[in-house]
């Protein structure tokens, strides 16, 4: 068995022990694996090597990934995908290893069109992938944010102010939902949803009456810009408000043990799946099991915003 693995779209903290485990793995199972860089682009490119054991030595901790990544513009091309459909029959590979967001799983489908064998692991910040309860990434994402707003309601309290803090999530709020609840933010505003600020000003003006001057609202950045919420809050409460914006800040750092678990079971379960003859699916993890499902029954369905936890947050930030 000869297997390629590649990292695509935007990297995720837990990568690397995902690669590791495909790595080790493969190599238990008597396959030789290669990696492949930049993605979907280096497949085009041909621009794969062998890697041995000690190759992924010391990496379990290291955030990005160690294969780089690209959003290729090429591989959206049929062209580009009958391309790197023939750099894997050209290099004999067997099958393919895919870690990456729904952009990166849907590029895989279309490679098995194209007769590839291939596994995807979901690998992305955003946790917006369904038939999975994680993504690889997520935990760690979560924790930075709530890191950041620990640290800015020390300044918050200080100064009794009110901060927006805007979390990466063009299309989802799953992690803007995490961080809010965790970091006990006074209101969320997400994608999903619709950005009622009156609703906001209300409740920040109840605050106020109680006596509390500092608050924390979370932001996804696919819901409104956290500038923008920041300038209309300021305008129905008259008072001056500061913004952070998370961004990639969010997507670097050492992976959570929970990720590094995480993805050392994903990968070695994506070559396990590889090594029994299948291909199309999607590892997933569902309470402590994982699974598998058809890759494009996965990216037929939007996963749910958790409207319990939700409710649960407007419930609880008072
Ligand atoms: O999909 C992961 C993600 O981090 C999103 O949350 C964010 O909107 C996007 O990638 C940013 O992409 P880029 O790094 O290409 O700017």
């Amino acid at each position: 068995m000869k297997i390629g693995v590649l990292t695509s779209g935007g990297d995720a903290p837990g990568m690397n022990a995902a690669i590791r485990a495909v790595v080790r793995r493969g190599i238990s199972l008597g396959a030789t694996v290669y990696g492949i860089r930049r993605g979907y682009e280096g497949l085009i490119d041909g621009d794969m090597f062998p890697m041995s054991v000690d190759s992924v030595g010391d990496t379990i901790h290291r955030g990005g990934t160690i294969l780089h990544t690209a959003r290729s513009d090429r591989f959206m091309l049929p062209e580009g995908q009958d391309l790197a459909a023939a750099r894997i029959r050209g290099a004999g590979l067997s099958g393919l290893v895919v870690i990456g967001g729904d952009g990166s799983l849907r590029g895989m489908v279309e490679l098995c069109k194209r007769g590839v064998k291939a596994i995807g692991i979901p690998g992305t910040i955003d946790n917006d992938i369904a038939y999975t309860d994680y993504t690889i990434g997520f935990d760690t994402a979560v924790n930075t944010g709530v890191e950041a707003v620990n640290r800015l309601r020390d300044t918050a309290t200080s100064h009794e102010r009110v901060f927006v803090v805007e979390t990466m999530g063009r299309h989802e709020g799953h992690l803007a939902l995490a961080v809010g609840v965790a970091g006990g933010a006074e209101s969320i505003l997400v994608p999903e949803l619709p950005v009622n600020i009156d609703e906001v000003c209300e409740k920040l003006k109840r605050g106020l009456d109680r006596g509390k001057v500092h608050s924390i609202i979370v932001v996804a950045e696919g819901a409104a810009s956290g500038f923008e919420v920041a300038r209309q809050i300021e305008a129905c409460l008259g008072m001056e408000l500061r913004v952070t914006v998370l961004g990639h800040v969010q997507r670097g750092g050492t992976p959570t043990a929970f990720d590094r678990l995480l993805a050392s079971r994903m990968g070695a379960k994506a070559v396990d799946l590889l090594a029994s003859g299948q291909s199309n699916l999607m590892v997933g993890v569902s309470g402590p099991r994982l699974i598998a499902t058809p890759t494009p029954e996965v990216l037929a369905v939007r996963k749910a915003l958790d409207m319990d936890l939700f409710n649960l947050a407007q419930d609880l930030a008072r």
